[in-house]
């Protein structure tokens, strides 16, 4: 290859001042150079396991070095020149735009190599949204942000609205010994990428591809809130700091708050070196900074909006299913499977017995939910 260190694949972040309360962000590069160092020296077996069951990823990460990602980015777009930041920044808008709504919403997933093979994890999602209540219709305002060049040419073939994410500084040719840090540092460059999003004006519905839509989630949001999130364990009243919150999946409002709020939230890395995203939120949700800006956050029941961990019981009611608390690509696809056929035979049922059919699931989620449950609740101990 001709060009050594291709810069591209990364999304240009705007100077400081666009975000009045904004912290300073070289300030922040450095120290993430900082964490990334301690995070390696610093990993205890105990960082490793959390971040392979809260979100249940960790072990199913695969790194393809961006190296080859470069050569296959070339191989695409060969005759493009200057490949700068910039360009990678429009075709992020470009994507966005295609796939907006009319009030400027995209539904938003990521991907990486492991889940994105034909009849993995990224195609039950879509098969999820085709199968389900009035979701087939969203399809078209969902962009996968590919992780790796694999995934990349595996959405494109699946999926009109692809974007490939890249990450500065960050070697992900060192496979095996890295996995668990680059793990982390992904989830938090995903933080961060959706900052960007919302920085373009664009409200989002984050989702993972381990969750199954089953029905539209828009009618149970709430209206003129800006930041709603899913939970593991909801304690029953929307507003009560006290849900512990899932960060795999989330509805945002763009405005000046919830821009302020995701730098916070990505800042706040540094104060919990070896947490991730969603640990962090739960330990951050209580700090007066949140007040001080006004940001409004609500937590989405799991009466609708379920997972494993705490699943929707009631399947006239489900919107989302979240393969959360569930170890392992393998035993994860399986149960997505499975999760998949107790719907379709639910949706197959004639009018008054679906009205019946209240309990949902076969019952091979309990003892993986009451194993975990302990282990979550001393993780969440740990984080405070
Ligand atoms: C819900 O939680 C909020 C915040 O903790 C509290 O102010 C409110 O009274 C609670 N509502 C109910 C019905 O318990």
């Amino acid at each position: 290859m001709a060009r050594p260190a291709r810069k591209a694949l990364v999304v240009s972040t705007p100077p400081s001042a666009a975000r009045p309360r904004g912290l300073p962000r070289h300030a922040l590069r450095i120290s993430a150079a900082a964490l990334f160092v301690t995070t390696l020296v610093a990993l205890s077996f105990a960082v490793m396991y959390r971040a392979a069951v809260s979100r249940s990823l960790g072990a199913d990460w695969r790194w393809d070095s961006l190296s080859s990602f470069a050569a296959f980015e070339e191989e695409e777009d060969g005759a493009q020149g200057d490949d700068d930041l910039d360009s990678e920044d429009l075709k992020l808008e470009r994507v966005l735009k295609k796939a907006s709504m009319g009030d400027k919403t995209v539904i938003l997933t990521t991907l990486n190599a492991a889940w994105a093979f034909p009849g993995s994890v990224i195609d039950l999602f879509i098969e999820s949204f085709r199968s389900g209540v009035r979701t087939n219709p969203l399809l078209k305002h969902l962009v996968i942000v590919a992780f790796d060049w694999k995934a990349y040419k595996q959405c494109v073939k699946i999926h009109p609205y692809c974007f490939a994410l890249g990450t500065e500084g960050v070697d992900f040719s060192e496979e095996k010994r890295f996995l668990t840090s680059g793990y982390l540092e992904m989830m938090w460059r995903r933080l961060d990428f959706l900052r960007v999003v919302l920085e373009k004006g664009y409200n989002f519905i984050f989702s993972d591809a381990d969750i199954m839509w089953f029905r539209n989630p828009f009618p149970h949001f709430y209206p003129g809130v800006d930041f709603q999130i899913a939970c593991d364990h909801y304690v029953g009243n929307a507003t009560d700091l006290r849900n512990i919150a899932n960060g795999g999946f989330s509805y945002v409002k763009s405005n000046e708050r919830s821009i302020d709020f995701y730098s916070f939230w990505y800042s706040s890395r540094l104060r919990y070196p070896g947490y991730h995203d969603q640990d962090v939120f739960n330990a951050i949700k209580h700090d007066p900074y949140i007040v001080d800006i006004g940001l409004t956050i609500k937590f989405l029941s799991t009466n609708y909006f379920g997972g494993f961990c705490e699943p929707s019981r009631d399947l006239n009611k489900v919107c989302t299913m979240h393969a959360n608390c569930c170890i392992g690509l393998r035993s994860k696809i399986h149960d997505l499977r499975i999760m998949m056929e107790d719907w379709r035979s639910y949706l197959s049922l004639p009018p008054n017995l679906k009205r019946l059919r209240t309990s949902a699931w076969r019952s091979f989620i309990l003892p993986r939910i009451n194993m975990l449950r302990v282990k979550k609740r001393k993780r969440r101990e740990a984080v405070r």
